[in-house]
């Protein structure tokens, strides 16, 4: 979809339009008497987005009764663009003329957020898609309280979540670790961050013993993606580095999953590693003036042939030992290896994102991440919250005491990969933690990163969850 910023002039005859009004100046659109008062006694029952039709066109009227807009109010507006959206497409109108009467920067473009993001759809593998197909084509946006810059930086946010999402919706038939690297490469040419990529070679020479296990019983390669945005004159020496879980598809290996609600929802498992990408794809696309790297280790977990099990010993790739009691509990050994290998970028500070733990989603659902981090953090984790508050993708920190460690401790090696019942979600965190000697945060994005309903502009499969949270935090980030 395409969008376009124009100063504010009233809308040409036959036009699709929307007016953003509020309580105070809606009577003055250019419409009828009749209309205005159909107005008055739709919003006396709290409806605030009405339609006319004028039989050659659409004209859309949204009355917010908002006069300062909080970030719950900003995200009432994204949901509101949804339901707008909704109403564009029953109507079949491809371009739509957006008349700004708000005059508020934010919560204007809280609203068109909310359109862009309601737009997606993964059509890939339909047969006929013509008739599937939204037609939302084009957006032309008249506000004179909003700048190219600030559009420019919505298109960037909003492409980086779609092809987070992308990648999420591509099931493992299409989406192997090696063509997860592929489509990093072919999107880092399209924004502008550089990509290196280690194959299985590179890997087992470096001996990044966790993703090597958990790739044993695949038939595919596993990868290693480095992907980095360095712009000059970045306003940080040393590079904040974000890890992204990427099992591209998680059975469970031999600590095999059942299949309903669970085995069959696993092509998301690298969501972490899509919303890294995405995330980095909008960072550079705004050029946003702060050095990122992205670490992503990528394999499926399979009970294949030679695929590891319960009761293993692997050695990392920092020289510790780990003692595998569950296969299903892969992410936290690949992860492990991405965390010790970002201490050689010597980084201000590492964010992890991961679909990690199931108990992390039965926690607080779809609402919001878990976060935890260690003691360095405690600045990082406030601005984290911060960010997460103002685009709703809500960050929830959750404890992290020494008692929990207790719990990762083996009979036989320095660690064992499973806790027991107890804080499922902080176990898998504090197992990370023995691979890590920087600031650090850790994002357990189990709950929302795939979704089997529509939640509104969130849509339906892979959300991008993530994407707008870190785009956000390194946009407020100061060094
Ligand atoms: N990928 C899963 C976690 C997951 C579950 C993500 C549900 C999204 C939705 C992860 O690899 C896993 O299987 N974790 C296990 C860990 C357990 C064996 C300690 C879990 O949460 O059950
Ligand atoms: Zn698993
Ligand atoms: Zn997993």
């Amino acid at each position: 979809m395409k969008i376009i910023l124009e100063k504010y002039q009233e809308a040409k005859e036959g036009e699709n339009v929307l007016y953003l009004a509020n309580l105070k100046n809606f009577k003055n659109l250019p419409l009828s008497d009749q209309e205005i008062n159909f107005a008055q006694e739709q919003l006396k029952n709290e409806v605030k987005l009405i339609e006319f039709n004028r039989y050659t066109h659409k004209v859309y009227l949204f009355v917010s009764d908002k006069e300062s807009y909080k970030t719950k109010d900003l995200e009432s507006m994204r949901k509101d663009a949804f339901s707008l959206h909704g109403k564009v497409l029953e109507s079949k109108i491809s371009n739509l003329f957006i008349l700004d009467q708000l005059n508020d920067t934010e919560a204007t473009l809280a609203f068109l957020e909310g359109i862009s993001l309601s737009n997606y759809q993964f059509l890939k593998y339909f047969s006929d898609t013509e008739k599937l197909k939204f037609c939302l084509e084009a957006i032309e946006l008249r506000s004179d309280s909003v700048s190219q810059r600030q559009i420019e930086e919505l298109i960037s946010v909003t492409e980086g979540v779609k092809f987070a999402r992308e990648l999420v919706d591509e099931p493992l038939s299409y989406l192997t670790a090696q063509k997860l690297s592929e489509e990093i490469q072919r999107m880092g040419d399209e924004a502008g961050y550089s990509v290196e990529v280690f194959g299985r070679k590179k890997i087992e020479s470096l001996k990044m013993g966790g993703l090597l296990a958990v790739n044993k019983g695949s038939l595919d390669d596993p990868s290693f993606t480095i992907l980095e945005w360095k712009p000059e004159g970045a306003i940080n020496k040393k590079p904040i580095v974000f890890v992204g879980k990427g099992v591209v598809y998680d059975t469970g290996g031999l600590s095999l999953k059942p299949t309903k609600d669970s085995m069959d929802l696993m092509k998301s498992d690298m969501g972490g590693a899509a919303s890294v990408a995405g995330a980095i794809y909008s960072i550079s696309k705004a050029k946003l003036p702060v050095h990122v790297i992205g670490l992503i280790p990528a394999t499926d977990n399979r009970p294949g042939g030679n695929a590891y099990v319960p009761g293993d010993v692997v050695k990392m790739y920092n020289g510790k030992t780990v003692e595998v009691l569950n296969t299903d509990a892969e992410g936290r050994m690949l992860l492990a290896d991405a965390l010790s290998y970002a201490e050689s970028y010597k980084p201000e500070f590492v964010v992890d994102l991961a679909t990690l733990t199931g108990a992390a989603a039965v926690a607080i659902g779809k609402y919001g991440v878990v976060a935890m981090g260690n003691e360095e953090s405690k600045f990082q984790m406030e601005q984290l919250k911060n960010s997460g508050e103002k685009v709703y993708e809500r960050v929830v920190e959750f404890p992290f005491w020494d008692e929990y460690g207790e719990l990762i401790k083996s009979d036989i090696a320095d660690l064992k990969n499973i806790g027991g019942r107890d804080g499922g979600a902080i176990t898998a965190g504090k197992f990370l933690e023995h691979f890590t000697n920087y600031p650090w945060i850790h994002v357990d994005i189990a709950g929302p990163a795939y979704l089997g309903a529509t939640d509104n502009y969130r849509g339906k499969g892979g959300t991008g969850v993530g994407v707008r949270l870190l785009f956000d935090f390194i946009k407020q980030y100061r060094s």
